[in-house]
């Protein structure tokens, strides 16, 4: 009866053309959510006043001809399939949901109507298949940049503005999905990003993450999960994406090796690092030279084998890559023992002594009288003349009477190295004593060679009238002991004379 039934209604549904049913091919249910399936129907018009609001909505799992594979009547809550049609049947919507999927609710379903009186009608031709997941799919992540989209493993330059977009297609679920961001590096995440949830129209949901690229991120991944809340179990699925930003010069150093402050004769090497994106970089080295910057050489490093003072300064790495450059600069500062280069005492009424050092570091002035050393007081005064970092000019002002033996002394030195001089305190007004202790015997030598020179220039002339005296002698017959005695004597005596007047 049922069958025939449904052949004429299949032949006037071909006559009229106006039975029929609109279902999804597939759908997927989250195991302990629930599904909807999107239904519509239509039957033929001249059914349409058997619709009414008691009819029922009917679906079968599996098949269609037997009663056991009915699993859900909406006027029997009997069945095994809990759930409700959400539309209204009278208006031909046969939207339905199941609550409390499980992996019973994976198979095939056919939907029938049972109106009044004759209206009982299997829509055996158009089925839906329901697949249940444990887990949600993974959303959909893209990245645009400038509202393009970025393709992977794409470079974006430093300073794009970027939009990261999270979309999923929702579920049936008690609780709408949530889309959360996170990144390898959450830090980066909260300084720059605005979040925004959007959720579009009940099937879709959409989460976008917009920030201005910077090279922080370069690396970065950013990953998007979806959460559904269930009730005895959350359940995620996650996508990423990774940012790879290019970025100009960062960071960029200069190390001095072993040290900034290294001894004269010494090896210094400085070298230059930098971060970047490409890591490609030209370096060039500049020194400051009077405010202005001379180029050196390129190369990341810049080595003096043997350092000496004009190398102390400021030098200048730059490093460029195709997307801009960076300075930085690192002090050499050579350091050296300490030298005096003027040592001289003025006396008037009071006696004036200047000592110039030079060292790096700066050298420390120490003076001596007569081997005591010598503080700032009534008697003695002491000031300093800074001439630059490694110059520096003492002076000290003797008050006190002086003896003919007392000897002043400049001590300097540094970390390096001491040096010192000593000034015979010669009691002469108005001489001006560049006092050398060599000088003195220098000058008692010069003195001796001098007479030991005259001496002999008059021993040779004496000589000479000697021997033409003589060759006189023997022309004239004369005595030779006479002569042989009285020139040795006076040689003598005129170098002893000249010796004692020296001393
Ligand atoms: C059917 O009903 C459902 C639930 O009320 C609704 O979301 C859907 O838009 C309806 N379909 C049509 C075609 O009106
Ligand atoms: C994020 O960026 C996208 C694309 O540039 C834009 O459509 C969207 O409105 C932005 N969202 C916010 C919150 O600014
Ligand atoms: C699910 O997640 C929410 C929010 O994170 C939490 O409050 C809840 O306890 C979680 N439920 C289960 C069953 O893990
Ligand atoms: C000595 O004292 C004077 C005045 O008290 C001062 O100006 C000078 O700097 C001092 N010299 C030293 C080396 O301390
Ligand atoms: C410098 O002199 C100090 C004493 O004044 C002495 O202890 C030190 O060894 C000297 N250093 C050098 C390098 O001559």
């Amino acid at each position: 009866m049922d069958k025939l039934i449904l052949l004429i209604f299949l032949l006037q549904g071909v006559w009229c053309g106006d039975w029929s049913i609109s279902l999804p091919e597939k759908i997927e249910a989250l195991s302990g959510s629930c599904v909807t399936i999107n239904c519509t129907f239509d039957i033929n018009n001249t059914y349409d006043k058997y619709l009414t609001d008691s009819a029922a909505g009917v679906w079968y799992k599996d098949g269609h001809t037997d009663n056991s594979n009915i699993v859900f009547n909406s006027s029997n809550p009997n069945l095994p399939f809990k759930g409700k049609i959400i539309g209204k049947l009278k208006d031909k919507n046969c939207t339905t949901t199941f609550y409390d999927v499980t992996s019973n609710h994976e198979g095939t379903f056919y939907f029938r109507i049972e109106g009044n009186g004759p209206l009982k009608m299997t829509f055996r031709w158009k089925f839906v298949s329901i697949d249940v997941i444990d887990s949600p799919p993974s959303p959909t992540v893209q990245m645009f940049k400038d509202q393009m989209e970025v393709k992977v493993h794409e470079e974006v330059l430093e300073g794009s503005s970027m939009c990261l977009r999270c979309s999923a297609k929702t579920l049936c679920s008690s609780s709408p999905p949530t889309l959360t961001w996170s990144s390898t590096d959450r830090l980066h995440l909260n300084e720059s990003s605005r979040l925004q949830l959007d959720q579009q129209n009940q099937t879709e949901i959409i989460s976008d993450l917009n920030f201005t690229a910077t090279h922080l991120q370069h690396g970065v991944t950013f990953i998007c999960t979806i959460t559904y809340q269930l009730h005895q179990r959350n359940t995620t699925a996650q996508s990423n994406t990774t940012l790879r930003v290019q970025y100009a010069p960062k960071n960029t150093s200069v190390f001095v090796f072993p040290s900034n402050s290294v001894l004269e004769g010494s090896s210094v090497t400085l070298i230059c690092s930098s971060d970047g994106n490409p890591a490609v970089f030209n370096y060039t080295w500049y020194r400051e030279n009077g405010g202005q910057l001379e180029e050196l050489q390129t190369g990341y490093n810049l080595t003096f084998n043997v350092a000496d003072r004009t190398h102390t300064g400021r030098y200048y790495c730059q490093v460029k890559n195709h997307h801009g450059t960076q300075n930085t600069s690192a002090l050499l500062d050579i350091q050296y023992a300490t030298k005096i280069s003027l040592f001289s005492c003025n006396r008037t009424d009071v006696t004036v002594c200047l000592c110039e050092a030079h060292g790096n570091p700066s050298p420390k002035v120490d003076w001596f009288l007569s081997g005591r050393p010598v503080s700032n007081s009534t008697n003695t005064f002491i000031s300093e003349e800074r001439l630059s970092s490694t110059d520096l000019r003492s002076f000290i002002s003797l008050h006190q009477s002086l003896t003919h033996a007392d000897t002043l002394q400049c001590v300097i030195n540094n970390t390096h190295g001491n040096a010192s001089q000593q000034i015979q305190l010669v009691a002469s007004p108005q001489e001006m004593i560049h006092c050398q202790q060599t000088f003195i015997p220098l000058l008692i030598i010069l003195t001796l060679i001098l007479i030991l020179c005259a001496v002999t220039v008059g021993f040779a002339l004496y000589r000479i009238r000697q021997l033409s005296s003589k060759l006189k002698v023997y022309n004239d017959a004369g005595t030779y002991a006479s002569l042989q005695l009285s020139a040795p004597v006076s040689e003598y005596e005129t170098l002893n004379f000249k010796k004692d007047d020296t001393q």
